[in-house]
């Protein structure tokens, strides 16, 4: 069977109608995985999944991560040691179930400091509230075609800091000591631009804004170069909004996008189980392949 496919925005997405992930097949695999390398990000409505049919369908795409560490530590699916629960509901001991509450998260990609980053996530939407909590998703193989050749080339040469301290909603994370020198908080460097390892396509690789740095420049300096990086990266033009219905399914490419929430009423719950497929490359730049 062919998968009809539907691309959301000229930067990135594409909705993937006919597919039941419960039941695909690895012919329909293939097409939806080569679907997904060329659009980034694809969304799959109306899915009728168990947490065991999640898990299976996220295997498929490689080996799986466990939850990362956030404010509240980490958060499985009870019984799904790979599953992770974002939510802001409570248990009867007011205990937060998932992480990253109700308020915004800002622009991110995940678990960008760790050497290998993860290579794709899922997000399977379980309960949603009446209004907010959209996740915006922008393209990074765009955005770096939007800048100017000379920013471009300059960015080529560049490596950048991925602070580990905070999760995406500003919460330091369980176990890290607060620290708000770029210079000096806990990081991995990468390069700001990287070849994409399945596809050889350039992109620009950014983690969080907040204690970014470019090692070697000077922090003002730094922040300068980044803020404008940010705006190309972040601008209208390369985002997607996905607006969630109950049973849709989004698979990202973690090594060519990056994602943010919106804030939702904190009198409202929503729940997500998300999955996580571990990095498998460390990130080279075109500048080392060519001289390679
Ligand atoms: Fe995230």
């Amino acid at each position: 069977m062919t998968l009809r496919h539907t691309p959301l925005t000229p930067a990135l997405g594409a909705r993937i109608d006919g597919v039941d992930l419960a039941r695909i097949t690895a012919p329909e695999f293939q097409q939806l995985y080569d679907i997904w390398k060329r659009h980034h990000v694809i969304v799959m409505r109306d899915q009728q999944l168990t947490d065991a049919g999640f898990e299976r369908f996220s295997a498929m795409l490689g080996e799986l991560d466990p939850p990362p560490n956030q404010g509240a530590g980490r958060k499985s699916v009870p019984g799904h040691p790979n599953l992770y629960v974002v939510s802001n509901r409570k248990d009867a001991a007011g205990e937060p179930v998932g992480a990253l509450g109700d308020g915004e998260a800002a622009w991110h990609t995940d678990m960008s400091y760790l050497e290998r980053p993860p290579h794709a996530s899922m997000l399977w939407a379980i309960e949603l509230p009446r209004s907010g909590g959209d996740t915006w998703f922008a393209g990074m193989p765009a955005a770096l075609r939007s800048m100017p050749a000379d920013l471009a080339a300059l960015a080529r040469t560049l490596t950048i800091k991925h602070d580990g301290t905070y999760d995406s909603g500003g919460n330091l994370r369980k176990g890290m000591v607060a620290n708000d020198d770029p210079t000096r908080s806990a990081g991995t460097p990468h390069p700001v631009v990287i070849v994409q390892p399945e596809t050889g396509e350039h992109t620009l690789y950014l983690g969080r804004r907040r204690n970014a740095w470019i090692p070697g420049l000077p922090l003002a300096e730094s922040d300068r170069l980044l803020d404008v990086i940010w705006g190309y990266a972040t601008a209208e033009a390369v985002t997607l909004r996905h607006q969630w219905r109950l049973g849709d399914v989004v698979l990202w490419n973690n090594l060519t996008t990056m994602h943010r929430r919106d804030a939702f009423p904190p009198d409202q719950v929503r729940t997500l189980h998300r999955s996580q497929i571990k990095g498998r490359y460390v990130l080279t730049s075109p500048i080392h392949q060519e001289a390679a």
